[in-house]
Order: C-alpha cells, then sequence, then structure tokens
C-alpha cells in the first residue's frame, strides 16, 4: 500500500495537461458492449477504475487491448457469461451500467448488486424501473440482478431521481429497443452528453443529450467507434483549487472551461482569477481567500464530486462558510480528518459550517474515498509542516500520477510505500 508525503507551503507554478474523463471514460467502455465490432478509445486516464472496467469487459470475453488508446473487440462476448460478478462490482459501481448493453445487445444478463459503498447507500432502483419499463423482465436473488427481455421495446419513463448512471443505463438500452423510448427527469452532466455522442456516432438516434428529457429512437444495431475521450473537469477543477489555494499561477491545459462554470463561479467569488487564455485555463490564488457557500447540485450546479476539495479552500479563507451536500447522504468523511489537521469544521446534518482562517498544520491522515482523499492532499499542499495521506489507492482510482503532477508544478509531494495498512 502506498502513501504520500507532502511538505507543505509551496506556491504552485507552471501548466498541467487535464487527462480524459474517468467517468465519460468509464461509460464509453461499457458502450462497446452494445456492438459485435471492434471500438478504440483515445485519450483514456491511466487509473484502476479504468483497469476494473476492462477487466470486466475481458471477463465477458471481449479483447481489451491498450491503456492510453483502449481497443475493445467484444465478438466472443456472445459465448461469455453475460455476467458482472460480485468482486468487480464492489470494487467500482459503474459496473453495474453494463446491465443496459448486455440486456439490449443479448437479451440477458446477471449483475451483482452493487451493494453501498463509503458516500452513501447508492441504490439502483431507478436503473432497475427503467429497464422493467423498457420490457425487462427482473428477479433479484442471492445477491444479484438477473434480467432478461427477447427484445426491449421504446416506452416513455420518468426517472423520480435524477442519476447519472441510471440515465446512461437507460439510454444505452434504449438505443436497440424496438420503438422510441422518451426518457424525462435525467441528468444533464457532460458524461451523458459525451455517451451520447458516442452512441450517435455508432448509428444511435438520439436527441436531447444535456436536457432533462432525452429521445431515442430504436434501431437493430450498432457500429463499432472511434473516440476521443473530453477531458476531466473534476481533475481540472481540483488542480484550480490547488492553484488557488496556494496563491499559485497554473496555466490548465485543455481543461473543459464550458463543463466547469459553477466551479469556475466558485473560485471566482473566493478570489481566484480564472483566465481563459490560448494555452488553456489559467488560475491564479489572491492572497487572500473570501468564504464561500456551496450547495451541491445535479450539473449545471455545483458538482459533488469538488464538495471536498472546496471544502478546503473554505477552510483556507478568511471568513464562514456553509457546505451543503445534497446528492449523498455520507460524503463528509474527509471533515474528521481536515479537523485533524487544525480545519474548524461543524456538521449539521447535510450541511458542514466550515470557520476558516485556520493555519493549517501537517498530519498523518487517512483516505476514505475519491474525493475525500483529494481534499487531504490539497490541505497537505497548504499545511505547515509533513502530512502523510495513507490508503492513496482511493486517489488512484480517479487521478492519474497526482504526485507528480503536482511536484512538477512545484509542490514538495512524494509518494512511498507504507508498511501499514
Ligand atoms: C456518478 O455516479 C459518478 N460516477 C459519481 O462520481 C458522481 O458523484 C455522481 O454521478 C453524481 O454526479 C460515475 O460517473 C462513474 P447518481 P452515479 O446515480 O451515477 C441516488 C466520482 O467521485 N440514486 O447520479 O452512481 C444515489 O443514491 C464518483 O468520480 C438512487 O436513489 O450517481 C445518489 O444519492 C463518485 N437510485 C443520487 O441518486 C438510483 O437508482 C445521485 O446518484 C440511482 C441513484
Amino acid at each position: 500500500m502506498d502513501k504520500i508525503v507532502i511538505f507543505g507551503g509551496e506556491r504552485l507554478r507552471g501548466e498541467a495537461r487535464i487527462h480524459g474523463a474517468k467517468n465519460a471514460a468509464l461509460l464509453i467502455q461499457c458502450a462497446a458492449l452494445l456492438t459485435e465490432r471492434v471500438s478504440t478509445l483515445r485519450h483514456v486516464p491511466k487509473l484502476s477504475d479504468i483497469h476494473t472496467m476492462s477487466s470486466l469487459l475481458t471477463h465477458l470475453g471481449c479483447t481489451v487491448e491498450g491503456d492510453r488508446t483502449v481497443v475493445v473487440d467484444p465478438t466472443q462476448v456472445a459465448d461469455g457469461p453475460l455476467e458482472a460478478p460480485y468482486d468487480l462490482v464492489k470494487t467500482m459501481r459503474a459496473a453495474v451500467t453494463v446491465m443496459g448493453p448486455l440486456l439490449a445487445r443479448y437479451g440477458h444478463c446477471r449483475v451483482s448488486l452493487p451493494g453501498g459503498c463509503a458516500i452513501g447507500a447508492r441504490p439502483i432502483d431507478q436503473h432497475l424501473r427503467g429497464l422493467e419499463a423498457l420490457g425487462a423482465k427482473i428477479v433479484l436473488k442471492h445477491g444479484y440482478v438477473e434480467l432478461k427481455a427477447r427484445r426491449l421495446r421504446g416506452a416513455s419513463f420518468v426517472f423520480d431521481t435524477v442519476t447519472v448512471g441510471g440515465t446512461q443505463n437507460l439510454m444505452m438500452a434504449a438505443t436497440l429497443a424496438k420503438g422510441t423510448s422518451r426518457l424525462e427527469n435525467v441528468a444533464r452532466e457532460p458524461e451523458v452528453e459525451e455517451l451520447a455522442i458516442v452512441l450517435n456516432k455508432m448509428g444511435a438516434r438520439i436527441r436531447g443529450a444535456g436536457t432533462s428529457m432525452i429521445e431515442v429512437e430504436g434501431v437493430d444495431e450498432l457500429d463499432g467507434f472511434d473516440h476521443a475521450v473530453v477531458p476531466d473537469r473534476i481533475e481540472a477543477g481540483t488542480l484550480a483549487v490547488a492553484a488557488a489555494i496556494t496563491r499559485g499561477n497554473v496555466v490548465l491545459v485543455d481543461a473543459p472551461v464550458d463543463h466547469m462554470h459553477a466551479t469556475l463561479a466558485k473560485l471566482e467569488e473566493a478570489g481566484a482569477e480564472c483566465r481563459v487564455e490560448p494555452g488553456g485555463l489559467r488560475v491564479i490564488g489572491p492572497d487572500r481567500l473570501e468564504p464561500i457557500d456551496v450547495s451541491t447540485r445535479p450539473y449545471p450546479g455545483f458538482p459533488t464530486d469538488m464538495q471536498a476539495q472546496m471544502m478546503v479552500l473554505a477552510a483556507c479563507a478568511d471568513g464562514q462558510s456553509l457546505i451543503t451536500e445534497t446528492i449523498f447522504e455520507n460524503r463528509f468523511m474527509h471533515v474528521p480528518e481536515l479537523c485533524r489537521m487544525g480545519a474548524e469544521i461543524t456538521v449539521q446534518g447535510n450541511s458542514a459550517v466550515v470557520r476558516g482562517g485556520a493555519r493549517l498544520t501537517g498530519a498523518e491522515v487517512m483516505a476514505t474515498d475519491l474525493r475525500a482523499s483529494a481534499s487531504l492532499v490539497l490541505a497537505g499542499l497548504v499545511a505547515s509542516g509533513k502530512t502523510e495521506v495513507r490508503r492513496v489507492y482511493h486517489l488512484d482510482r480517479g487521478y492519474e500520477s497526482i504526485e507528480k503532477r503536482l511536484r512538477a508544478l512545484g509542490a514538495k509531494i512524494q509518494r512511498r510505500k507504507d508498511g501499514r495498512a
């Protein structure tokens, strides 16, 4: 197991190139199952979650080659198990989004229920209700969901909850249904739009992705795709916060600014300067940060995946901030660790009051989930003294060599072996 060791106090300077978006790449990998033809995905980030999804595709019978450019040959899936096993799904819940493609293309599949995760129960009831509306027969037993449908049929479905994965599962399933589907109260995230772009490249007929109503006209078969993944708005947002809190001056090359308005608006409200330049997005951190109030919302609202990172900025700001998490029920696990570094944060229900103005001090801290671990690294960048972030396998799920990127920007940061669990 590794740990990351940081000596805080350095101002970040220079430029960092933003990698392909994890949450887009994972779903596009699933889309490769909708066809028997070969697909190619470029600009793929080198992350453990991507590797896990590639392992699942291999388990299903695909041949998967490459890492930055991933080539998927699904010709053997028809003779495969058509099953996503517990061991894979429990490590990465995005695996449940193979349900839609497998059901639509092969008429049946068996997928382990994902169970809860650190940040919440994260049920998949909306995925299942939606697939039932498209004609799937569903049986839940032994911790698995078994789905069958000779051929899915187009239908109208309104989501009770805005769900990114649920929207993506249904959109993929509907592409091969007989007839047209209308999906309402859908997620508008850029990753939904990106998936629709790929599906339409494959020959699907999808309209409205990025709005709250998506219409899918079913077709009989789909082609493979060759697609370069959009840059990661959350990786870019995380590095932007790093620049803002270290009084830095950093250019984020390829940052998807059009997908970052809520994040950039909050950074500017806090006093950072965010400037679009020919070379990329320049973020300049102020000498004094202003407090900010943040409430996470479905896109285009402030992203829940940036909440933990913004809490570090709030801890450094002069004044009191209020941070409210409305998407997940347990996404404040970074709070006790940040408090050990000297932050003054009080959690009340789904809100955290951050008193700000604290001088953070380095400490040994424990990562608990992907974005919480990113916030601990950010706190280490500004804390006085040494910070050791342990269990960084959480971090490696969503950030490619984050310590190398930050070191290249001037941070005193190293990855070391951690002899302790
Ligand atoms: C996606 O997860 C992202 N993951 C998450 O990013 C992100 O935080 C989340 O969307 C919200 O933006 C991927 O894209 C791989 P949801 P997803 O379904 O699709 C409830 C990261 O850090 N819900 O939109 O699983 C659910 O419990 C990860 O990169 C139901 O109640 O999220 C949650 O409270 C973390 N029933 C809310 O909806 C359902 O059937 C939003 O979840 C489905 C969801």
